[in-house]
Protein backbone atom coordinates (compact mmCIF):
# COMPACT_ATOMS: atom_id res chain seq x y z
CA UNK A 1 0.00 0.00 0.00
CA UNK A 2 0.99 3.65 -0.39
CA UNK A 3 1.77 5.72 2.32
CA UNK A 4 -1.63 7.60 1.21
CA UNK A 5 -3.04 4.59 0.71
CA UNK A 6 -2.78 3.67 4.18
CA UNK A 7 -4.44 7.00 5.38
CA UNK A 8 -7.24 6.71 3.56
CA UNK A 9 -7.90 2.90 4.84
CA UNK A 10 -7.67 4.66 8.72
CA UNK A 11 -10.07 7.11 7.35
CA UNK A 12 -12.66 3.90 6.01
CA UNK A 13 -11.99 2.21 9.25
CA UNK A 14 -12.34 5.41 11.64
CA UNK A 15 -15.78 5.98 9.79
CA UNK A 16 -16.78 2.96 10.91
CA UNK A 17 -15.24 3.07 14.73
CA UNK A 18 -17.32 6.57 14.52
CA UNK A 19 -20.40 4.45 13.66
CA UNK A 20 -19.86 1.86 15.84
CA UNK A 21 -19.59 4.06 19.08
CA UNK A 22 -23.11 5.48 18.14
CA UNK A 23 -24.65 1.95 17.48
CA UNK A 24 -22.70 0.83 20.46
CA UNK A 25 -20.99 -1.85 18.52
CA UNK A 26 -17.64 -3.75 18.20
CA UNK A 27 -14.56 -2.04 19.61
CA UNK A 28 -12.03 -0.35 17.27
CA UNK A 29 -9.50 -3.23 17.62
CA UNK A 30 -12.13 -5.52 15.91
CA UNK A 31 -13.41 -3.03 13.22
CA UNK A 32 -9.30 -3.16 12.46
CA UNK A 33 -8.95 -6.76 12.22
CA UNK A 34 -12.26 -7.02 10.94
CA UNK A 35 -10.89 -4.90 7.50
CA UNK A 36 -8.28 -6.42 7.32
CA UNK A 37 -9.59 -9.58 6.90
CA UNK A 38 -11.11 -9.12 3.42
CA UNK A 39 -7.87 -7.28 2.37
CA UNK A 40 -5.33 -9.61 1.38
CA UNK A 41 -3.25 -7.16 -0.57
CA UNK A 42 -2.30 -5.61 2.91
CA UNK A 43 1.11 -6.80 4.56
CA UNK A 44 2.09 -6.81 7.79
CA UNK A 45 3.59 -3.49 8.23
CA UNK A 46 0.77 -1.85 6.21
CA UNK A 47 -1.92 -3.27 8.75
CA UNK A 48 0.33 -2.11 11.70
CA UNK A 49 1.19 1.52 10.00
CA UNK A 50 -2.86 1.53 9.68
CA UNK A 51 -3.35 0.83 12.91
CA UNK A 52 -1.56 2.82 14.51
CA UNK A 53 -3.01 5.96 12.27
CA UNK A 54 -6.39 4.71 13.49
CA UNK A 55 -5.48 4.94 17.16
CA UNK A 56 -3.43 7.93 16.62
CA UNK A 57 -6.61 9.70 15.80
CA UNK A 58 -8.93 8.15 17.98
CA UNK A 59 -6.50 9.44 20.74
CA UNK A 60 -6.37 12.73 20.48
CA UNK A 61 -9.56 13.14 19.85
CA UNK A 62 -11.74 13.36 23.54
CA UNK A 63 -15.19 14.18 21.35
CA UNK A 64 -16.41 12.24 18.67
CA UNK A 65 -15.46 13.78 14.99
CA UNK A 66 -17.66 13.89 12.66
CA UNK A 67 -16.08 11.55 10.25
CA UNK A 68 -13.09 9.83 9.49
CA UNK A 69 -11.87 12.12 7.23
CA UNK A 70 -11.85 14.94 10.40
CA UNK A 71 -10.42 12.82 12.32
CA UNK A 72 -7.52 11.90 10.36
CA UNK A 73 -7.25 15.62 9.86
CA UNK A 74 -7.12 16.38 13.34
CA UNK A 75 -4.12 14.06 13.26
CA UNK A 76 -2.57 15.38 10.83
CA UNK A 77 -2.40 18.88 12.56
CA UNK A 78 -0.12 17.66 15.05
CA UNK A 79 1.73 14.91 12.32
CA UNK A 80 2.62 17.54 9.31
CA UNK A 81 4.18 14.68 7.22
CA UNK A 82 0.62 13.28 7.26
CA UNK A 83 -1.03 16.43 6.08
CA UNK A 84 0.70 15.88 2.58
CA UNK A 85 -0.55 12.33 1.69
CA UNK A 86 -4.01 13.73 1.68
CA UNK A 87 -3.03 13.68 -2.02
CA UNK A 88 -5.82 12.77 -4.27
CA UNK A 89 -3.41 10.13 -5.40
CA UNK A 90 -4.91 6.65 -7.09
CA UNK A 91 -6.27 5.48 -3.70
CA UNK A 92 -5.58 8.08 -1.32
CA UNK A 93 -7.33 10.36 0.37
CA UNK A 94 -8.36 14.58 -1.71
CA UNK A 95 -7.03 17.65 0.01
CA UNK A 96 -8.04 18.53 3.72
CA UNK A 97 -10.27 20.98 2.91
CA UNK A 98 -10.40 24.71 5.21
CA UNK A 99 -13.19 23.35 7.25
CA UNK A 100 -11.47 20.40 8.21
CA UNK A 101 -8.18 21.41 9.71
CA UNK A 102 -7.55 22.67 13.26
CA UNK A 103 -9.61 20.46 15.41
CA UNK A 104 -8.17 20.76 18.34
CA UNK A 105 -6.59 17.63 20.56
CA UNK A 106 -8.73 17.15 23.44
CA UNK A 107 -8.06 13.84 26.37
CA UNK A 108 -11.77 14.39 28.24
CA UNK A 109 -14.91 14.92 26.73
CA UNK A 110 -16.43 18.44 27.68
CA UNK A 111 -19.37 16.78 29.28
CA UNK A 112 -17.32 14.38 31.46
CA UNK A 113 -14.91 17.12 32.96
CA UNK A 114 -17.62 17.90 35.34
CA UNK A 115 -18.17 14.11 36.37
CA UNK A 116 -14.60 12.83 36.75
CA UNK A 117 -13.49 12.53 40.54
CA UNK A 118 -12.22 15.59 41.96
CA UNK A 119 -8.62 12.83 42.20
CA UNK A 120 -8.13 13.22 38.20
CA UNK A 121 -6.93 16.55 37.58
CA UNK A 122 -6.17 17.63 34.52
CA UNK A 123 -1.98 16.58 35.05
CA UNK A 124 -3.50 12.99 35.21
CA UNK A 125 -4.88 13.18 31.92
CA UNK A 126 -2.79 12.35 29.48
CA UNK A 127 -1.92 8.94 31.56
CA UNK A 128 -5.59 8.02 30.83
CA UNK A 129 -4.62 7.41 27.31
CA UNK A 130 -0.63 5.91 27.36
CA UNK A 131 -0.71 2.52 25.92
CA UNK A 132 -1.02 -0.09 28.60
CA UNK A 133 1.52 -2.28 30.01
CA UNK A 134 0.38 -6.21 30.00
CA UNK A 135 0.04 -7.58 33.22
CA UNK A 136 -0.26 -11.40 33.96
CA UNK A 137 -1.84 -12.88 37.41
CA UNK A 138 0.02 -15.78 38.07
CA UNK A 139 -1.92 -18.74 38.85
CA UNK A 140 -0.86 -19.03 42.92
CA UNK A 141 -2.78 -21.96 43.54
CA UNK A 142 -0.58 -24.06 40.33
CA UNK A 143 2.68 -21.96 40.36
CA UNK A 144 4.48 -19.39 41.80
CA UNK A 145 5.39 -15.57 40.54
CA UNK A 146 9.28 -16.29 40.95
CA UNK A 147 8.78 -19.28 38.24
CA UNK A 148 6.76 -16.82 36.05
CA UNK A 149 9.15 -13.75 35.92
CA UNK A 150 11.83 -16.74 34.97
CA UNK A 151 9.42 -18.19 32.71
CA UNK A 152 8.62 -14.79 30.09
CA UNK A 153 11.43 -12.95 28.90
CA UNK A 154 11.27 -8.95 29.88
CA UNK A 155 9.33 -9.93 32.77
CA UNK A 156 9.07 -7.98 36.34
CA UNK A 157 7.20 -7.84 39.22
CA UNK A 158 3.72 -5.87 39.36
CA UNK A 159 4.41 -3.28 41.80
CA UNK A 160 1.22 -3.91 44.25
CA UNK A 161 -0.31 -7.09 43.43
CA UNK A 162 0.94 -10.06 45.00
CA UNK A 163 0.26 -12.37 42.32
CA UNK A 164 1.19 -9.82 39.56
CA UNK A 165 4.26 -9.63 36.63
CA UNK A 166 4.27 -7.26 34.25
CA UNK A 167 6.08 -7.45 29.91
CA UNK A 168 6.12 -5.11 27.29
CA UNK A 169 2.76 -4.25 25.61
CA UNK A 170 3.38 -6.00 22.58
CA UNK A 171 4.25 -9.13 24.19
CA UNK A 172 2.80 -12.42 23.21
CA UNK A 173 1.54 -14.69 25.65
CA UNK A 174 -1.55 -17.25 24.25
CA UNK A 175 1.03 -19.70 22.59
CA UNK A 176 2.96 -20.18 25.80
CA UNK A 177 3.34 -23.11 27.41
CA UNK A 178 2.45 -20.76 31.26
CA UNK A 179 -0.56 -19.56 29.68
CA UNK A 180 -1.84 -23.01 28.32
CA UNK A 181 -1.62 -24.83 31.22
CA UNK A 182 -3.18 -22.31 33.22
CA UNK A 183 -0.22 -20.62 34.80
CA UNK A 184 -1.10 -17.51 34.47
CA UNK A 185 -4.03 -15.22 33.06
CA UNK A 186 -3.64 -12.13 31.30
CA UNK A 187 -5.50 -9.22 33.92
CA UNK A 188 -4.37 -5.56 34.85
CA UNK A 189 -2.62 -5.20 37.75
CA UNK A 190 -6.02 -2.89 39.17
CA UNK A 191 -7.98 -6.04 38.24
CA UNK A 192 -5.91 -8.31 40.32
CA UNK A 193 -6.33 -5.35 42.83
CA UNK A 194 -10.35 -5.50 43.17
CA UNK A 195 -9.89 -9.14 43.84
CA UNK A 196 -7.22 -8.92 46.89
CA UNK A 197 -9.65 -6.26 48.29
CA UNK A 198 -11.78 -9.31 48.07
CA UNK A 199 -9.00 -10.58 50.71
CA UNK A 200 -9.92 -14.36 49.62
CA UNK A 201 -9.15 -17.45 52.18
CA UNK A 202 -10.35 -20.59 52.00
CA UNK A 203 -12.96 -22.03 53.93
CA UNK A 204 -14.86 -18.25 52.93
CA UNK A 205 -17.89 -18.51 50.56
CA UNK A 206 -18.28 -15.72 48.16
CA UNK A 207 -20.79 -14.27 45.66
CA UNK A 208 -19.01 -12.55 42.56
CA UNK A 209 -22.26 -11.00 41.49
CA UNK A 210 -20.94 -9.75 38.27
CA UNK A 211 -18.74 -12.32 37.17
CA UNK A 212 -18.57 -11.63 33.18
CA UNK A 213 -16.04 -14.29 31.42
CA UNK A 214 -14.87 -14.58 35.47
CA UNK A 215 -11.46 -12.87 36.03
CA UNK A 216 -11.78 -11.51 39.25
CA UNK A 217 -13.53 -15.35 39.89
CA UNK A 218 -10.26 -16.54 39.02
CA UNK A 219 -8.26 -14.97 40.67
CA UNK A 220 -10.17 -15.31 43.97
CA UNK A 221 -10.42 -19.29 43.26
CA UNK A 222 -6.23 -18.57 42.53
CA UNK A 223 -5.83 -17.47 46.12
CA UNK A 224 -7.97 -19.38 48.05
CA UNK A 225 -8.71 -22.61 46.48
CA UNK A 226 -10.92 -24.16 49.45
CA UNK A 227 -13.32 -20.84 49.30
CA UNK A 228 -16.83 -21.51 47.85
CA UNK A 229 -17.20 -19.72 44.97
CA UNK A 230 -20.82 -18.52 43.25
CA UNK A 231 -20.10 -16.25 40.06
CA UNK A 232 -23.64 -14.43 38.12
CA UNK A 233 -24.09 -13.03 35.18
CA UNK A 234 -27.39 -12.52 33.41
CA UNK A 235 -24.87 -12.54 30.24
CA UNK A 236 -25.01 -16.17 29.31
CA UNK A 237 -22.19 -15.41 26.52
CA UNK A 238 -19.57 -13.94 29.01
CA UNK A 239 -20.60 -16.29 31.84
CA UNK A 240 -20.02 -19.29 29.00
CA UNK A 241 -16.12 -18.13 28.98
CA UNK A 242 -15.43 -18.86 32.72
CA UNK A 243 -15.80 -22.70 32.84
CA UNK A 244 -13.29 -23.43 29.95
CA UNK A 245 -10.92 -20.68 31.73
CA UNK A 246 -12.16 -22.28 35.17
CA UNK A 247 -10.82 -25.99 33.64
CA UNK A 248 -7.38 -24.74 32.31
CA UNK A 249 -7.02 -22.97 35.72
CA UNK A 250 -7.78 -26.11 37.78
CA UNK A 251 -10.18 -23.97 39.55
CA UNK A 252 -13.71 -24.89 41.34
CA UNK A 253 -16.27 -22.32 40.62
CA UNK A 254 -20.39 -22.91 40.54
CA UNK A 255 -22.03 -20.52 37.93
CA UNK A 256 -25.42 -19.15 37.96
CA UNK A 257 -26.86 -17.17 34.85
CA UNK A 258 -29.36 -14.32 36.52
CA UNK A 259 -32.25 -12.77 34.46
CA UNK A 260 -32.53 -9.04 35.07
CA UNK A 261 -35.08 -8.47 36.96
CA UNK A 262 -35.33 -11.45 38.97
CA UNK A 263 -31.76 -11.58 40.68
CA UNK A 264 -32.85 -11.56 44.15
CA UNK A 265 -35.72 -14.41 43.68
CA UNK A 266 -32.76 -16.42 42.37
CA UNK A 267 -30.71 -15.97 44.77
CA UNK A 268 -32.94 -16.62 47.74
CA UNK A 269 -30.67 -19.56 48.81
CA UNK A 270 -27.71 -17.09 49.62
CA UNK A 271 -29.55 -14.55 51.55
CA UNK A 272 -27.13 -13.71 54.80
CA UNK A 273 -24.83 -16.86 53.83
CA UNK A 274 -21.78 -14.88 51.98
CA UNK A 275 -18.98 -13.42 53.55
CA UNK A 276 -17.97 -11.25 51.01
CA UNK A 277 -20.40 -10.09 47.71
CA UNK A 278 -18.14 -8.50 45.08
CA UNK A 279 -20.15 -6.33 42.80
CA UNK A 280 -17.82 -5.42 39.76
CA UNK A 281 -20.74 -3.35 38.21
CA UNK A 282 -21.27 -2.48 34.70
CA UNK A 283 -19.45 0.99 34.21
CA UNK A 284 -18.45 4.09 31.63
CA UNK A 285 -15.29 2.12 31.70
CA UNK A 286 -13.72 4.85 31.58
CA UNK A 287 -10.69 3.67 33.94
CA UNK A 288 -9.63 1.76 30.52
CA UNK A 289 -9.62 4.63 27.78
CA UNK A 290 -6.02 3.68 27.76
CA UNK A 291 -7.01 0.37 26.13
CA UNK A 292 -10.02 1.35 24.17
CA UNK A 293 -9.89 5.35 23.60
CA UNK A 294 -12.68 5.53 21.53
CA UNK A 295 -14.79 4.79 25.01
CA UNK A 296 -14.80 8.29 25.36
CA UNK A 297 -17.03 8.70 22.52
CA UNK A 298 -19.71 6.07 23.39
CA UNK A 299 -20.86 7.23 26.37
CA UNK A 300 -23.12 9.95 26.44
CA UNK A 301 -25.72 11.49 29.63
CA UNK A 302 -28.00 9.07 29.32
CA UNK A 303 -26.04 5.88 29.09
CA UNK A 304 -24.21 7.58 32.08
CA UNK A 305 -27.40 7.89 33.88
CA UNK A 306 -28.32 4.00 33.36
CA UNK A 307 -25.42 2.53 34.28
CA UNK A 308 -25.63 4.93 37.59
CA UNK A 309 -29.07 3.68 38.36
CA UNK A 310 -27.96 -0.20 37.10
CA UNK A 311 -24.61 0.04 40.11
CA UNK A 312 -27.08 1.39 42.96
CA UNK A 313 -29.72 -1.71 41.68
CA UNK A 314 -27.61 -4.28 42.07
CA UNK A 315 -26.05 -2.52 45.14
CA UNK A 316 -29.01 -3.46 46.74
CA UNK A 317 -29.62 -6.39 45.29
CA UNK A 318 -25.80 -7.32 47.17
CA UNK A 319 -26.61 -6.22 50.51
CA UNK A 320 -28.88 -9.16 51.69
CA UNK A 321 -26.82 -11.65 50.50
CA UNK A 322 -23.84 -10.77 52.91
CA UNK A 323 -24.09 -12.29 56.28
CA UNK A 324 -23.71 -10.20 59.35
CA UNK A 325 -19.91 -9.32 59.84
CA UNK A 326 -19.19 -9.71 56.13
CA UNK A 327 -18.25 -7.45 53.88
CA UNK A 328 -19.54 -6.35 50.54
CA UNK A 329 -17.16 -5.03 47.57
CA UNK A 330 -18.10 -2.63 44.91
CA UNK A 331 -15.83 -1.78 42.21
CA UNK A 332 -15.93 -0.15 39.06
CA UNK A 333 -13.56 0.43 36.58
CA UNK A 334 -14.15 3.83 36.40
CA UNK A 335 -12.70 7.74 37.16
CA UNK A 336 -16.07 9.38 37.48
CA UNK A 337 -17.28 10.33 41.13
CA UNK A 338 -21.01 9.12 40.07
CA UNK A 339 -19.72 5.30 39.47
CA UNK A 340 -17.72 5.60 42.38
CA UNK A 341 -17.61 7.49 45.74
CA UNK A 342 -20.91 8.79 45.10
CA UNK A 343 -22.64 5.52 44.61
CA UNK A 344 -20.89 4.61 48.11
CA UNK A 345 -22.30 7.51 49.78
CA UNK A 346 -25.54 7.27 48.68
CA UNK A 347 -25.56 3.50 49.37
CA UNK A 348 -24.39 4.26 53.31
CA UNK A 349 -27.14 6.95 53.22
CA UNK A 350 -30.07 4.41 52.38
CA UNK A 351 -28.50 1.90 54.61
CA UNK A 352 -27.33 3.09 58.34
CA UNK A 353 -25.98 -0.41 59.53
CA UNK A 354 -23.39 -0.77 57.11
CA UNK A 355 -19.07 0.53 57.88
CA UNK A 356 -16.96 1.68 55.49
CA UNK A 357 -13.56 -1.31 55.78
CA UNK A 358 -10.39 -0.51 54.23
CA UNK A 359 -10.39 -1.66 50.54
CA UNK A 360 -6.57 -1.41 50.15
CA UNK A 361 -3.76 -0.34 51.49
CA UNK A 362 -2.95 0.82 47.89
CA UNK A 363 -4.53 4.12 45.91
CA UNK A 364 -5.64 7.33 46.83
CA UNK A 365 -8.46 8.06 49.13
CA UNK A 366 -11.76 8.53 46.91
CA UNK A 367 -14.78 9.51 49.64
CA UNK A 368 -15.14 5.83 50.80
CA UNK A 369 -13.31 4.27 48.55
CA UNK A 370 -9.72 4.09 46.95
CA UNK A 371 -8.89 5.37 43.72
CA UNK A 372 -6.66 3.78 41.59
CA UNK A 373 -5.74 5.65 38.54
CA UNK A 374 -3.43 5.43 35.23
CA UNK A 375 -1.16 8.08 36.18
CA UNK A 376 -0.89 8.04 39.74
CA UNK A 377 -0.54 3.87 39.87
CA UNK A 378 0.37 2.42 36.64
CA UNK A 379 -3.24 0.79 36.53
CA UNK A 380 -6.32 0.78 35.08
CA UNK A 381 -8.45 3.42 36.71
CA UNK A 382 -10.47 1.55 39.52
CA UNK A 383 -12.75 2.58 41.99
CA UNK A 384 -13.02 0.17 45.20
CA UNK A 385 -14.74 0.45 48.29
CA UNK A 386 -15.09 -2.34 51.23
CA UNK A 387 -18.44 -2.29 53.39
CA UNK A 388 -18.91 -4.39 56.26
CA UNK A 389 -22.57 -5.41 57.56
CA UNK A 390 -22.74 -4.70 61.14
CA UNK A 391 -25.96 -6.46 61.99
C1 LIG B 1 -17.46 -4.90 34.66
S1 LIG B 1 -18.26 -6.28 33.98
C2 LIG B 1 -17.65 -7.60 34.97
C3 LIG B 1 -16.23 -8.04 34.66
C4 LIG B 1 -15.81 -9.29 35.41
N1 LIG B 1 -16.08 -9.21 36.83
C5 LIG B 1 -14.34 -9.60 35.21
O1 LIG B 1 -13.54 -9.49 36.13
O2 LIG B 1 -13.99 -9.97 34.08
C6 LIG B 1 -19.90 -6.13 34.53
C7 LIG B 1 -20.79 -7.32 34.29
O3 LIG B 1 -22.06 -7.09 34.90
C8 LIG B 1 -23.00 -7.84 34.18
N2 LIG B 1 -24.37 -7.43 34.56
C9 LIG B 1 -25.15 -6.46 34.03
N3 LIG B 1 -26.34 -6.45 34.66
C10 LIG B 1 -26.31 -7.41 35.59
C11 LIG B 1 -27.25 -7.87 36.57
N4 LIG B 1 -28.45 -7.32 36.65
N5 LIG B 1 -26.89 -8.88 37.38
C12 LIG B 1 -25.66 -9.44 37.27
N6 LIG B 1 -24.73 -9.04 36.37
C13 LIG B 1 -25.05 -8.04 35.55
C14 LIG B 1 -22.62 -7.58 32.74
O4 LIG B 1 -23.14 -8.58 31.91
C15 LIG B 1 -21.08 -7.61 32.82
O5 LIG B 1 -20.58 -8.88 32.49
Amino acid sequence: MTPSARVQAAIEILDEVIASAVADGPPADAIVSRYFKTRRYAGSKDRRAVRELVFGAIRRSGERPVSGRAAMAGLSTDEPELAALFDGSAHGPGPITDDEERAGASVIPEWLMAELSPLVTADNWPALLVRAPLDLRCNIASTTCEAMLEAFEGAVPTPMSPWGIRLPSDSKVDDSQAFLNGLVEVQDEGSQLIAFACQPRDGIRIVDLCAGAGGKSLALAAAAPVAEILACDTNRARLANLPPRAERAGAKIDIRLLDGGREAQQLADWEGQADVVLVDAPCSGSGTWRRNPEGRWRLTPARLGRLAALQARLLEIAAPLVKPGGSLVYAVCSILQREGAGQISAFLGRHSSWKVQEALPFGRRDGDGRLLTPGQDGTDGFFVARLERSC
